[in-house]
């Protein structure tokens, strides 16, 4: 046993977990999922039964049915005295996160390599001799990628120097580390719920308490909740995605951009942008970068190569003030040694043609966003579809709060997705899907085909309450 997880946490994290009749068997379900998306690690202690029996507030039977049937699928193990552990996954899992041939694998939303990629690589190949001739620990990055990318910061008009950028392995590594250097145990952090749950794990690892504020896909940031979280909790730090923010999609307006600059900066809080997808524009309309007449020091821009050109490039950046970027330089030996060599040549070959690269995105994403909305409306007609300018995915509101019985049914017959409440920070979202539309526009379709086969199914098995009282809300 590793560690252990409260019938409080638990609670939270199964949100609204009753899904189906019987009861025992939609808990089962809920805590199986949670094992699935990795929320709940192997090796964890659950809840004595009459606890969480007594926070859920269901009966001590009802709990014990639930656990008994997480024994018999392999999920857990009882044992006397020391309760009841969750057990490494088995091979033949159908949620296992790496997917079997057939299967559709929606958890991620990651496009394609760019199609230019390999041709770059064997570019730079050629150039081995002098790369191998390089020191090779490089825990700054290469002058000649830090210019290019402040050239690319300058022309979207926010100037910079190539020493106010740190290159990094990917944006998840430039938020770990930023988490480890800005966030003390126990500090407040204002994220955006629903947000990237990557970045809550980083997080929530550095100490910090988050602190939610609303984002929908109708309307946006809530700004008085998000002005009122400031102002009262003063967060050391604010994780924000202003352009096509994951998993909504949604950009904030400029309105929405400067009342969180200010809110942040009355607070005293250093505003993390992660731009992560912000180049994924597929027709957005023009609209200014943002966040720029700040105090010294409050904005902190994240970037990666990620999703524009292919997420096994691993190359990232952060841009800020030469002093964090000092501090963050000083404190990352302890989390890696530096960004490979030939990743960061093939990544300055590819931020130089950057155009280029953005075009074919803009292209392939539109295929796969059309395909999308045009199968779920037709198969789908109860679900809200979001309308969407870029981005990975779409955040679809389904007419029931059933999204974790969906993805346990969908899972069944070969379609892996996340359910709203990976995305959420406390439980909740119950009621969405993120879909993403990187897949090519075939499995979109046939993945489409089987949400909706497993909808039916889904609801006709849900509590009366829970469809019923979705019926009435929407
Ligand atoms: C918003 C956001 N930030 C960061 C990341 C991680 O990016 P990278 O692959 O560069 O580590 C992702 C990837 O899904 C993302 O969607």
């Amino acid at each position: 046993m590793d560690s252990r997880i409260s019938a409080r946490a638990l609670a939270s994290a199964l949100g609204g977990w009753r899904t189906r009749e019987p009861a025992y068997e939609a808990l089962a379900d809920g805590i199986r999922l949670l094992c699935l998306d990795n929320r709940v690690a192997p090796r964890t202690t659950l809840p004595a039964e009459r606890e969480l029996a007594a926070v859920l507030h269901l009966s001590r039977s009802t709990v014990a049915a639930a656990y008994r049937s997480l024994r018999e699928t392999g999920h857990i193990a009882s044992l006397r005295g020391s309760g009841s552990v969750t057990l490494p996954l088995g091979r033949r899992e159908p949620g296992r996160a790496v997917a079997f041939d057939g299967m559709i694998d929606l958890q991620q939303a990651s496009p394609p390599a760019w199609p230019g990629l390999a041709g770059v690589m064997a570019e730079v190949a050629a150039t081995a001799p002098a790369l191998v001739a390089r020191v090779g620990y490089d825990v700054l990055g290469r002058i000649e990628l830090r210019r290019a990318i402040a050239e690319r910061y300058t022309r979207r008009g926010i100037p910079t120097e190539p020493g106010e950028v740190l290159v990094t392995t990917g944006a998840q590594s430039a938020i770990h580390l930023i988490a480890s250097v800005l966030i003390g145990r126990g500090d407040r952090v204002l994220v955006e719920t629903p947000t990237y749950p990557h970045a809550v794990d980083a997080l929530r690892r550095a100490g910090a308490r988050l602190v939610g504020v609303p984002v929908t896909t109708d309307d946006g940031w809530d700004l008085d909740r998000a002005e009122q979280a400031f102002a009262r909790t003063l967060p050391v730090m604010a994780y924000l995605m202003p352009d096509f923010q994951n998993p909504t999609g949604r950009s904030m307006t400029s309105r929405e951009r400067e009342a969180l600059l200010l809110a942040g900066e009355r607070a005293g809080s250093v505003l993390v942008l992660d731009e992560t997808t912000a180049d994924l524009d597929i027709d957005r309309p023009p609209l200014a970068a943002g966040f720029d007449r700040s105090e010294p020091g409050t904005v902190v821009r994240i970037g990666s190569l990620g999703k524009t050109v292919w997420g096994g490039l691993r190359v990232g950046w952060v841009r800020a003030e030469g002093d964090l970027i000092r501090r963050l330089v000083a404190a990352r030996p302890a989390h890696d040694l530096g960004t490979p060599e030939f990743e960061q040549a093939v990544a300055t070959n590819l931020v130089e043609r950057f155009e280029d690269v953005i075009g074919q995105r803009a292209a392939l994403l539109g295929e796969g966003r059309d395909a999308l909305v045009g199968v779920v409306r037709e198969r789908l007609p109860t679900w809200r579809v979001p309308e969407v300018h870029g981005g990975v995915s779409l955040w679809i509101e389904l007419d029931a709060p059933l999204s974790s019985g969906l993805v346990m049914a969908a899972r069944a017959e070969g379609v892996l997705l996340s359910a709203g409440a990976r995305f959420s920070i406390e439980g909740g979202h119950d009621r969405h899907l993120r879909v993403p539309f990187t897949a090519p526009p075939a499995d979109l379709v046939r993945a489409i085909d089987v949400l909706a086969g497993s909808w039916t199914t889904v609801r006709a098995g849900a509590p009366a309450g829970v469809v019923e009282r979705a019926g009435a809300v929407v």
